[in-house]
């Protein structure tokens, strides 16, 4: 399907200083106020994600409530219901264009997050930069930071509910 350009799409991440997103197919950390921006920016929002990372939330949490759900295996097979299955990260984006997404995110995890910048489809990059470097075993991209500008939306402090500082960032690809 052609993609019509109204359609952005949005990586939405959060990222420790050494690149660790998760681990044991787990968060590595727990940041309850990043979590609430991950709620509220991506509400009634298709968002797509790998079927690690789709099993990785409990149960009592997927599909996550208040948005179309999106899962990728290879496996066609595989019973994600009531979320939708794909088998192509071409596949999940038609099912958000059909249905005229506005801003359709990818939420991870790992391979999928580098399968969307390998396609060179990602218009917009939520980023939320954690000062910490946990032990992890997956990944986000490195990704050439002089093809996107950046802005700061918010910076929040180490607490007693926040084992690490972080920075939520906006990343726009820049135009060429
Ligand atoms: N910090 C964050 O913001 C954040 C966000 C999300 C997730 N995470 C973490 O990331 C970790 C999971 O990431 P991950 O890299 O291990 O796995 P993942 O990206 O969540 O899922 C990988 C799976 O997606 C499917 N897949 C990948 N590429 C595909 C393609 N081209 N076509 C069809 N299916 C494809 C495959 O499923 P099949 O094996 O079924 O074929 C693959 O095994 C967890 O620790 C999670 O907590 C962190």
């Amino acid at each position: 399907m052609t993609r019509p350009n109204n359609m952005r799409i949005s990586i939405i991440a959060a990222v420790a200083d050494n690149g660790v997103i998760g681990r044991d197919n787990d968060l590595a950390w727990s940041l309850p106020d990043d979590m609430a921006f991950f709620k509220a920016i991506t509400r009634g929002r298709h968002v797509v994600m790998g079927r690690r990372n789709y099993e990785s939330i409990p149960h009592k949490y997927r599909p996550l409530p208040g948005r179309p759900n999106i899962v990728l295996s290879h496996n066609s097979e595989y019973d994600a219901s009531p979320a939708h299955l794909v088998t192509s990260l071409d596949d999940a984006l038609d099912i958000a264009t059909s249905a005229k997404e506005s801003e359709c995110f990818i939420i991870g995890g790992g391979q999928v997050y580098t399968m969307a910048l390998d396609a060179g489809v990602v218009d917009t990059m939520y980023l939320t930069h954690v000062h910490g470097s946990p032990k992890g075993d997956a990944f986000f991209p490195e990704f050439d930071s002089q093809e996107w500008t950046m802005q700061v939306i918010d910076n929040h402090p180490e607490d007693e509910r926040h084992e690490f500082s972080f920075t939520i960032c906006r990343y726009d690809r820049k135009q060429s």
